[in-house]
């Protein structure tokens, strides 16, 4: 935790302090009947009497300085007409859009955020955007230390959590399933134990599409039989069945979002995706389109071609961030005490590998080299969402994807940001 450092340094520096001041105004005490005779002792004394001053000054400065003494900051305060919202994983690339967005509007965010994947380059951006005090604060630490979240949430007075934090990645959570289990499960009852014993009443949880596993039957609504195949669903799927049963006697208003497959950056350029270079191996398909465009890996390599779809290639639901965020302000304005909601968040409409590639070629300009090969153990030939539901009762539908458009926002970012977010 980011404060953390600091605020132990400073009640360092306090003890130090109150220590040599005491230390030297008794010392002092002795000479104080005979100082008028003794023109030498009596400039010592003044001498004294100032270094007493001045410390005392000091101790004064440090003590205003000191967390206990510092005037309560905005963050720490329920405000009338204002919304502060925790958005947990904020540096990374789904959660500083939406804090993004969450500022635009007015809320108050705090970013807590262990930047394992995420980018500090992104909440610099934000801060740069709303420097205006009790804004956006970020707290560097890790959610899977109950300690440190439990002093964050008793310093700070949250209205809502929008809980993104996650390491995200099929193919990584198979290799390294404790690590999933223990970052999105563990770590999400942590969120929820310190939500419930400082009184935090909303919950927007992000979720995938990972937990319906290979649904027989197309589309998905938020009935389709929960089977994940992978730890990453799985563990997804825990973290709900966890926030389910602790809403069953809690007046927590929920909201658990199932997201498909996220596409798309700020269309103002101001943010993108950056994953760590070390994760591109696991990657999404759109990082590596445009790696293969800008060269950094020589092609694409498309997985099957026989499967049973117009094309032969599999078939995935794209949502624009842009979108998908807004489906996070509604959920959270339409959010009810002792309620909760479950939706898809997709557009109802699959699109192709091969289509995918296509608008990516379009939208780079570059024509990608494609490697066709044979089928991945593991893979679905189709998956995509019913939004019905989130249209209904949030009145949310897909706006700004566009398969092609929504590429052609991210490239423009990749192509200005060589380095992601770089060093910065
Ligand atoms: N990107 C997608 O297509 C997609 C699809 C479905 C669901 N989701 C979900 O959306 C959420 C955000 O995904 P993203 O794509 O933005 O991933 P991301 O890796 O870009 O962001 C995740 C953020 O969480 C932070 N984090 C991870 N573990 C943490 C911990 N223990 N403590 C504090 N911070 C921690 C990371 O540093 C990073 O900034 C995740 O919960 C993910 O499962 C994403």
């Amino acid at each position: 935790m980011a404060v953390l450092p600091e605020q132990h340094f400073q009640v360092k520096m306090l003890n130090f302090a109150r220590g040599r001041s005491q230390q030297r105004s008794t010392r002092s005490m002795p000479f104080a009947g005979v100082e008028h005779h003794d023109p030498k002792r009596k400039g010592g004394f003044v001498g004294k009497i100032l270094m007493v001053a001045t410390l005392a000054a000091l101790c004064i400065i440090v003590l205003k300085q000191s967390p206990t003494f510092r005037t309560p900051s905005q963050f720490s305060k329920h405000e009338e007409g204002v919304t502060h919202v925790l958005v947990t994983g904020g540096a990374g690339y789904i959660g500083s859009h939406a804090a993004l967005r969450l500022l635009r509007e007015s809320y108050r965010v705090t970013i807590v955020d262990n930047l394992s994947r995420g980018n500090i380059g992104a909440v610099k951006v934000l801060q740069d955007l709303f420097p205006e005090s009790g804004r956006l604060q970020f707290i560097y630490a890790d959610l899977g230390d109950a300690k440190v979240v439990n002093e964050i949430f008793s310093e700070n007075a949250f209205d809502a959590v929008m809980h993104f934090a996650a390491v995200a990645y099929v193919g990584e959570s198979t290799m390294d399933p404790l690590k999933y289990y223990h970052n999105i499960t563990s770590n999400t009852l942590v969120v929820l134990e310190a939500m419930a014993a400082h009184g935090v009443k909303t919950l927007i949880y992000s979720s995938t599409c990972a937990t319906y596993g290979e649904p027989e039957k197309m589309p998905i609504t938020e009935e389709t039989p929960q089977v994940p195949i992978n730890p990453y669903g799985k563990a997804k799927k825990m973290a709900e069945d966890i926030i389910l049963d602790f809403s069953k006697n809690s007046d927590m208003a929920v909201m658990i979002l199932r997201y498909f497959n996220v596409i798309g950056s700020d269309p103002e350029g101001r943010l993108g995706e950056a994953p760590r270079p070390e994760l591109r191996e696991h990657g999404r398909i759109s990082g590596a389109c445009f790696d293969a465009a800008r060269g950094i890996i020589p092609g694409l390599k498309v997985k099957g071609t026989d499967y049973n779809t117009h094309d032969g290639t599999c078939i995935r639901d794209y949502i624009d961030v842009t979108d998908l965020v807004d489906a996070h302000v509604k959920a959270l304005q339409k959010a009810k005490p002792r309620k909760v909601g479950i939706y898809n968040v997709g557009t109802g409409r699959g699109r192709s590998v091969k289509e995918f590639v296509e608008a990516c070629k379009k939208a780079t300009g570059v024509d990608i080299k494609v490697d066709y090969l044979p089928r991945r153990p593991g893979d679905y030939a189709e998956v995509f969402s019913n939004p019905t539901k989130i249209y209904r009762e949030l009145n949310w539908t897909a706006q700004h994807t566009d398969l092609e458009e929504s590429l052609k926002t991210a490239w423009r970012w990749q192509k200005a940001h060589r380095d992601g977010y770089g060093a910065s």
